[in-house]
């Protein structure tokens, strides 16, 4: 698979057969991945891998403080501005409307996208999960480092007949993801990541991109 092939087919996927990954495939799309660039080659990720046991314990740990109303952890950084720009906002409301719709959940109705929203905590069938964290004090460009490394996941995942759903989701309970996983108390959770087999059956949206010239300027004179 070329690149220009694992961009184009890769997309979050939010249904996985349960289907175990063999350990050989993630430590060699991982090791590859390690190349990403990062400013200062500071290369500020640190990574966990859950699967078996330890995965089921923390879905569940969810699902309780879900089941009991818990709303969730305070978040380290919120996952948008407030005053998010109108084409911005538009842009989400625009997937709202397509990631719900394509599952029959109206605008609406709360208690069902809520439902459907707690499927990133079960990682959509997933038997695999990645988290990303970084040090706490970590800036924007340590951040963008971060999803730079995590995109080359995503790719490499592709190129091994993989699928992925970045979820920054796994944030709103990073207590439970702690309990699990036993970070450094210094550490931040910047991100989780679904990792399987996608399910054919799943109904995946195409998500829209705006076109070229709306996002690039070529200042070619
Ligand atoms: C940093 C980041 C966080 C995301 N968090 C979530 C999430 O918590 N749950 C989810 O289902 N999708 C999540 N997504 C997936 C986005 O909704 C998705 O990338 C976007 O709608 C474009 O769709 P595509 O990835 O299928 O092309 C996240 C994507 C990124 C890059």
């Amino acid at each position: 698979m070329d690149v220009y092939e694992a961009v184009r087919s890769r997309r979050s996927v939010r249904g996985f057969l349960d289907r175990p990954l063999p350990s050989a495939v993630l430590s060699r799309v991982l090791s590859a991945a390690l190349r990403a660039p990062s400013g200062g080659n500071l290369q500020p990720w640190q990574v966990y891998l859950l699967s078996g046991s330890r995965l089921d314990d923390l879905k569940s740990r969810v699902r309780r403080r879900i089941a009991a109303g818990d709303s969730g952890d305070q978040l380290p950084v919120p996952p948008y501005p407030t005053a998010l720009p109108n084409v911005y906002a538009e842009r989400l409301a625009d997937m709202g409307e397509r990631r719900y719709g394509a599952v029959g959940v109206a605008r609406d109705d709360g208690e069902s996208r809520a439902r459907v929203r707690a499927r990133n905590w079960e990682c959509y069938g997933a038997s695999t999960a990645l988290f990303c964290y970084l040090d706490d004090g970590m800036l924007p460009p340590q951040w963008m480092d971060a999803g730079i490394f995590l995109q080359s996941v995503m790719l490499l995942l592709r190129a091994e007949g993989l699928d992925s759903c970045p979820q920054i989701a796994w944030a709103e309970y990073h207590r439970s993801v702690a309990e699990v996983i036993e970070p450094p108390d210094r550490y931040v959770l910047a991100c989780g990541m679904s990792i399987g087999y996608a399910d054919p059956g799943e109904p995946q949206p195409p998500m829209p991109r705006a076109p070229l010239l709306e996002v690039v300027t070529f200042l070619d004179s």
